[in-house]
């Protein structure tokens, strides 16, 4: 048996740590042979392979980002893509395919999967831990530390100038990174994209807190929109890989708080650095899991099957679980966390 194996979307660490779990256990248990895809659905789509087996996963556990490559390609959006899929699966004796990816590359595998008789076992990733059907993502743990770690920098030097800092976190459609690392890093605001926000509420909040002396930190997820819907952000244009740009509402707001409030914003952006470097140790330990279920329900010929956290446990779902809906905040939890604004 041979089986692929592809990465695809944005990177996320603990990708690398999925892929080592799959070939050792696929190697060790089962006797598999692996073909690495490169650049996600790129890969099968023009048949770019490398070298995957136990000297190639070796010493790949802690590093970040992702050995294959990743890309945002898309199949069903190529011509004659599915077709191209399945030419190059067959010329390479591939007789099954390990999809690790978000939204749109488990999407593409449900598809391949239910129209197409592609056999793909999904793995689900993100740091936006957006994604349904299982608790957490691996990525996430990583991305909430690192912001975490830049909010309680940004405390020490907000207090010494008396300044607002806003912190803007990524979570286009989601506020996971924002509720938790604001809860974990003491933020005075957090600003989530379920949840439009009241400019004034936000400014009132900031006066407060500068009436007891203490410099606020707000921290913005990338998709989060007042509530008078004024924002003239840089959405919906597509930069030239046809990706949707949503910076922006950092600088905006604290461009806003200073003319509102009179006092002194300054804007940090984190961006691709909540993506990059070591992952976590759950993040390892998450991904190495997921990594070794998939290649059970590859074994087992569990196609269109994706692995998931529930609990403590790994089960399986149908892939397009996690494509059907955004895992969104729960309204309670936000609620929650407000007892620390202002
Ligand atoms: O992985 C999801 C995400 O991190 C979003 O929060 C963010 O908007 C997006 O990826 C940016 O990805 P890229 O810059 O690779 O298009």
């Amino acid at each position: 048996m041979r089986v692929g194996v592809l990465t695809g979307g944005g990177d996320c660490p603990g990708l690398n740590a999925v892929i080592r779990g799959i070939v050792r256990k696929g190697v060790q248990e089962y006797g598999y042979d692996f073909t690495g895809f490169r650049d996600g659905w790129r890969g099968p789509l023009e048949g770019d392979t490398m070298r995957l087996d136990i000297p190639a996963v070796r010493g790949i556990l802690p590093r970040g980002g992702t050995i294959l490559g990743s890309s945002r390609t898309n199949p069903l959006k190529t011509a004659d893509g599915p077709a191209r899929v399945r030419r190059t699966l067959s010329e390479l004796d591939v007789d099954a395919l390990v999809v690790i990816g978000g939204e749109d590359t488990l999407g593409v595998a449900a598809t391949l999967w239910a129209e197409y008789g592609v056999p793909c076992v999904g793995v689900p990733k993100t740091i936006d831990n957006d994604l349904s059907g299982t608790d957490w993502t691996f990525g996430f743990d990583t991305a909430v530390n690192i912001a975490t770690e830049a909010i309680d920098r940004l405390h020490t030097t907000a207090e010494s100038h008396m300044r607002v800092l806003v912190v803007e976190v990524m979570g286009r459609h989601a506020g996971w990174i924002a509720l938790h690392s604001g809860l974990a890093g003491g933020a005075n605001v957090i600003l989530i994209p379920e949840q439009r926000f009241d400019l004034d509420q936000v400014c009132a909040w900031v006066e407060n807190r500068f009436r007891i002396r203490y410099a606020p930190i707000v921290v913005v997820a990338e998709g989060a929109m007042p509530r008078d819907g004024d924002l003239v952000l840089k959405d919906g244009t597509l930069d030239s890989f046809g990706h949707v740009r949503l910076s922006g509402i950092g600088e905006w707001l604290a461009d806003q708080i200073e003319k509102r409030t009179g006092k002194e914003a300054r804007t940090t952006v984190l961006g691709h650095v909540q993506r990059g470097g070591t992952p976590s140790a759950f993040d390892r330990w998450l991904a190495t899991r997921f990594g070794l279920h998939a290649i059970d329900a590859v074994h087992d010929g569990d196609f269109g099957a994706m692995v998931a956290l529930r609990g403590t446990d790994i089960v399986r779902v149908p892939i397009g679980e996690a494509t059907a809906a955004v895992k969104t905040v729960d309204p309670a939890l936000y609620q929650e966390a407000g007892v620390f604004f202002g």
